[in-house]
């Protein structure tokens, strides 16, 4: 048996990935932290490199070593199914070493702090740290100790942006460009990372946002666009009003963890009001998309009909997470071959 020597890392990159060598220069992230400060090249840049990977999960054999040698942790110190299973996958299609690590079963229940529990990945040898933490901001602390790459998997109330990265992608899929279009986004607002991360990339590419909420599940000051530290945005409190001629629905969890009660009447008074339902549906724009980034509360935020109908694409969502995630991976760990690292380094 003739054992081959490894490969330098990215040496095999897939013909399509190729394709993306000389776009990739413009990558200049060492992080993935938010999409407030993405330009619409990034986001395209992003999108064209996810239809890349798309291909190659469609491949009989959806393996590729382009992250041969890198080796990625997920770190996660709040649950998820999804978020976490497709950046594991992610890494695994493109030939990376995956390790998991839960707060619950590491150290950080002996009471290690997030920079050593970084800094001892690191030394472990990671090069891309997947973090989701319940606090908002703990990734860009992570980043500011770390060497290694940092991406953003969900971090308290503020940010998701691979999330809205394949919301986008789920989106252009089914419609085209963005601009123009109304994407209405309704429901717990205030507690919702995903609505952040997706309000600077939807409106960025120009879409017609709306947020709708009842008051006390909306961020204070959404929609002024002089005091807002979120990009200006409709708000609409009345969900019949707000989906009219909507182009795109998407329908978020009231997130009861993050409650401390009091936000609404009752679980039943929301979903009279705000549910996602076919009898609301009926009022947006015909074949309007339903997305949920999940998991979903069926029967409160989504009617389970709307959930599992024709316009639903919430298991394209799932689905999509994979090709960006790869996408993201594969960015991050080029720049940082091409010793992006130390200069990333000095810009932070
Ligand atoms: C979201 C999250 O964790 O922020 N889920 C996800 O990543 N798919 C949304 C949620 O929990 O409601």
């Amino acid at each position: 048996m003739t054992i081959r020597p490894p490969e330098p890392r990215h040496a095999e990159a897939a013909a399509p990935l190729a394709a993306h060598e000389a776009e990739e220069n413009a990558w200049r992230r060492r992080h993935l932290l938010d999409l407030d400060d993405f330009s619409v090249d990034e986001l395209e840049l992003v999108m064209s490199t996810a239809g890349a990977m798309k291909e190659v999960l469609s491949r009989e054999v959806p393996r590729v070593p382009a992250l041969r040698g890198t080796t990625i942790v997920t770190l996660f110190y709040e649950n998820s199914t999804r978020t976490r299973a497709s950046f594991e996958l992610a890494g695994k299609v493109l030939g990376a070493d995956v390790i998991n690590v839960s707060a619950s079963g590491s150290s950080v229940t002996k009471g290690e702090s997030l920079i050593d529990t970084v800094k001892t990945l690191q030394a472990v040898g990671a090069d891309v740290i997947v973090m989701r933490h319940n606090r908002s901001g703990a990734p860009y602390l992570a980043a500011r100790h770390a060497d290694c790459s940092i991406v953003n998997a969900g971090d308290g109330l503020h940010a998701h942006p691979t999330q809205a990265l394949l919301d986008l992608l789920t989106i252009r899929n089914s419609i085209g460009d963005v601009r123009g279009k109304r994407v209405v986004i309704v429901g717990d607002v205030l507690h919702s990372r995903v609505a952040r991360s997706n309000l600077w990339s939807l409106t960025a590419l120009g879409a017609e946002v709306v947020v709708c909420a009842p008051p006390t599940l909306l961020p204070a000051r959404l929609g002024d666009a002089r005091e807002g530290d979120l990009p200006p945005v409709h708000v609409e409190t009345s969900l019949d009003k707000a989906i009219e001629g909507a182009d795109v629905v998407m329908a978020l969890r009231m997130q009861l963890e993050r409650m401390q009660g009091g936000f609404v009447p009752g679980m039943r008074e929301y979903s009279r009001l705000y549910q996602v339902n076919a009898k609301r549906l009926a009022r947006a724009k015909p074949g309007a998309l339903v997305l949920h980034p999940g998991p979903m509360n069926e029967g409160v935020e989504i009617s389970h009909e709307v959930a599992h109908g024709l316009q639903s694409r919430v298991e394209e969502q799932v689905t999509n997470g994979v090709a960006v995630r790869m996408a993201v991976l594969w960015l991050i760990t080029r720049h940082a071959s091409r010793g992006g690292r130390s200069a990333a380094k000095a810009a932070l």
